[in-house]
């Protein structure tokens, strides 16, 4: 008997590098994802196959151990690992995994077969964790199988999200909360298909920056901070230290906004804090790259765009664009149109509507 699990990708609308900083974040599913597919295999053997990459893997449950860096199936067998050093009882099981998600496109392609892969493992070997455990398993197997030191929202957002309806995530607490998404705007996202070689140092570099940033300020993390607090301790921090720390500061004030403008309908406003967030990704944050830069200025002369800004960890990938339900035919053409114009490329536009969760 065979079994199969998906879970979503997901796009960050706001929020920028804050789930590490034990900060506020709001994202949403999209409408494509990772399927998992397969059935148990006697004595601990497992079978893992990519129907995207046409790679297989094979090996033994008990001896498991990290493959070469970027090797696709790092993200299975990492999930295993942290599923069992969490008392879950595993035997073997052959999978099949098959995406419809772009890799390397911010969409967190990985976060989704993580997950995909622990809702598989549960079909076939049932086990109690709650979802916020299990999303930190998936956490877990990045942090150790892949050399990514992310946060959680990747992991939240795709096991927790709900259909027409942005997650936000204080991931201190790791209360979630589901904000209905009006239907007069959509979120388009556009590809740049720019990858980044450095990410995972680039993303691990940030992140130590971040946590550096609260320790000369005496702080837990830099969640406890403002940007008024961050101004007056100018002279306190080294120059590039202070400035990955306001773009954090600037992130959480600007999420914490956004959901208010979220409840009273005001995407204008809500428009307003993408391109904010943008510009602090270059300026502050300097996670950006000049394609992503591209396509955010492109958007912003576009009619009907009200917001634009780099969704996820950065240097590459893809922007996220909050656009008014009739334009969004025409802004998908125009700004695929400029892109091939100036890079000679088609990036993947991809108007999501919010999807719900994996299952
Ligand atoms: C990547 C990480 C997340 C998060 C974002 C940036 O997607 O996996 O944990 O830090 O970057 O917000």
């Amino acid at each position: 008997m065979s079994f199969s699990a998906y879970a979503p990708g997901r796009a960050e609308l706001l929020g920028n590098h804050t789930d590490y900083n034990d900060g506020l974040v709001l994202s949403l599913a999209v409408n494509r994802g990772t399927t998992v597919t397969g059935s148990p295999l006697p004595d601990n053997r497992i079978a893992l196959r990519s129907r995207d990459l046409s790679e297989t893997w094979e090996g033994s449950l008990k001896a498991i151990q990290p493959g070469p860096a970027e090797a696709w199936y790092n993200y299975v067998l990492g999930v295993v690992e942290e599923l069992r050093r969490r008392q879950v009882f595993l035997g073997g099981f052959e999978l099949e995994a098959a995406s419809t998600l772009p890799i390397g496109a911010g969409l967190s392609s990985s976060a989704a077969l993580e997950a995909a892969t622990a809702l598989f493992l549960k079909k076939i070997y049932p086990y109690e964790l709650d979802p916020l455990e299990i999303a930190k398993a998936c956490q877990a197997a990045e942090h150790t199988y892949a050399g990514v030191k992310c946060g959680l929202l990747d992991q939240i957002s795709v096991l927790f999200a709900k259909a027409d309806h942005a997650t936000f995530i204080d991931c201190r607490s790791f209360e979630v909360r589901h904000l209905p998404l009006g239907t007069d705007t959509r979120f388009v996202i556009v590809n740049s298909g720019v990858k980044h070689a450095l990410v995972a140092g680039e993303y691990n570099e940030r992140r130590a920056s971040c946590e550096q940033a609260a320790h000369l300020l005496g702080k837990k993390a830099l969640r406890d901070t403002t940007t008024a607090e961050l101004n007056d301790a100018r002279d306190r921090l080294p120059e590039l230290i202070w400035k990955r720390a306001r773009h954090i500061t600037g992130e959480n004030e600007r999420v914490a906004q956004a959901v208010g403008f979220l409840a009273t309908g005001h995407m204008d406003a809500f428009g307003k804090l993408m391109f904010e967030s943008h510009d602090s990704s270059v300026r502050h944050f300097e996670n950006s790259c000049p394609e992503l830069d591209f396509l955010v200025e492109t958007a912003r002369g576009i009619t009907g765009c009200l917001g634009a800004r780099l969704s996820g960890g950065g240097f590459g990938g893809a922007t996220i664009n909050l656009v008014r339900a009739d334009a969004v035919e025409t802004f998908a053409a125009d700004i695929a149109a400029a892109y091939q114009n100036r890079y000679g490329s088609t990036p993947l536009v991809l108007a999501t509507e919010a999807a719900a969760g994996g299952a």
